[in-house]
């Protein structure tokens, strides 16, 4: 309901340059060569829209998708995506019956989740396909080497589930151009491998590689990568650029695949030593002009953006002026002539010869793109353009 409202009235949208993606595709595909390419959709496809990504992954010939929840999952089936669905997040034991319906993989990392598996494929008559996570020094999700073994003994006697993969995720890959962790992660996930394959133990899948590893690790590929932010054309980091020059890698050619654009609500004219805003953060040291935007911290503008971010109007970077509200924010658009209720701003985007990046915000808010985009509230309309 909230959305088709906002499809029908949209006083912001953001945009997904469907050619960007298509060709952020064939750049990862081009670097990965044989290997599969698990294209990770979680998080609304990272603030992107998930039906608009799933289809245009679609197009480009994409047939893994990683998605956090069960809902996710369910999402992408009933929508009529045919691909293999990975949940990589949290199976509850009660999701059991509906993942195995819609015939969805999951991670496992749980003995409960297992064996809940387990009777949901001898119920339906359906087998349950699993990915084990092996903890290799992340500690967030996964099984200890040590714990393997029991894990193992539940798959020999339960037949209906079968073990289709096997996973390991990076902690520190994107923070540093120092290699030694990833490697520490990949020796344990080697060890893990060793382990299954001397009890004779086969898995078809194996895979730990997120976009940074992706980019820098080729030895870290196996036969399926799990890439993120880097489809959505953002890099992981500055140190993976870093990490790519330092390695005479080229580095691959990214293009931002979302833009994010509103409407002025107001344009008005208020005097020299006027406060904006809440809290009066910030006071005019000239007569000002402003245009008033309607998005906020609600729609996943940073409220750490007030007074630091600026705007795009006709191609001008136009300030924040005072906090960013629940739903509003003010810009100072003194030095460009000629905006009307109405006009388009650009928030993240490109126009003309000026820009403004996810990574740009994030900075100015002191985050990561990765939240910058997540956060854009799934309400607001997203069109392929
Ligand atoms: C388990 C897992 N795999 C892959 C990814 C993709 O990472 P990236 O967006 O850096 O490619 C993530 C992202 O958080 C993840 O949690």
């Amino acid at each position: 309901m909230a959305r088709d409202k906002a499809k029908k009235f949209p006083v912001q949208w953001v945009e997904i340059n469907r050619q960007a993606f298509l060709h952020n595709v064939r750049e990862f595909k081009n670097r990965l060569g044989e290997t599969g390419l698990l294209a990770v959709v979680k998080a609304n496809a990272y603030g992107h829209g998930l039906s608009e990504i799933a289809r245009l992954a679609t197009e480009a010939g994409i047939d893994w998708f990683g998605v956090h929840s069960l809902e996710e999952g369910l999402s992408l089936r009933q929508q009529g995506f045919t691909q293999n669905i990975l949940i990589l997040g949290y199976l509850p034991v009660s999701g059991a019956e509906e993942a195995v319906r819609a015939e969805l993989r999951s991670t496992v990392y749980n003995l409960e989740t297992l064996k809940a598996l387990a009777a949901a494929a001898r119920k339906q008559k359906k087998p349950a396909l699993v990915h084990l996570k092996i903890e290799t020094g992340t500690n967030r999700q996964g099984i200890a080497l040590n714990k393997l073994g029991g894990f193992l003994s539940l798959l020999k006697k339960n037949p209906e589930v079968i073990l289709e993969g096997i996973s390991s995720h990076f902690a520190n890959i994107e923070d540093t151009t120092d290699d030694y962790y990833p490697r520490y992660q990949l020796q344990n996930f080697l060890q893990a491998l060793r382990y299954l394959e001397n009890r004779g133990v086969k898995v078809p899948l194996r895979h730990m590689s997120c976009s940074a590893a992706a980019i820098l690790f080729p030895e870290t590929y196996f036969n399926l990568v799990r890439v993120g932010i880097g489809l959505y054309g953002l890099w992981p980091s500055r140190e993976t650029l870093i990490s790519c020059r330092l390695r005479g890698q080229s580095p691959l050619r990214l293009k931002p695949v979302l833009s994010w654009k509103a409407r002025v609500a107001q344009v008005k004219t208020v005097p020299r030593g006027a406060y904006i805003g809440y809290g009066c953060t910030y006071r005019t040291t000239r007569p000002t002009r402003l245009a008033i935007i309607p998005v906020g911290y609600y729609d996943g503008y940073d409220r750490g953006l007030s007074n630091s971010a600026y705007v795009l109007v006709k191609g001008k970077r136009a300030q924040v002026r005072g906090r960013v509200c629940m739903d509003f924010i003010m810009v100072d658009i003194t030095d460009i002539p000629g905006v009307k209720l109405e006009d388009t701003v650009t928030l993240i985007g490109a126009e003309g010869r000026e820009k403004i990046t996810a990574d740009q915000l994030a900075s100015l808010a002191g985050t990561i793109s990765y939240e910058m985009v997540t956060r854009i509230n799934p309400l607001i309309p997203r069109l392929i353009v």
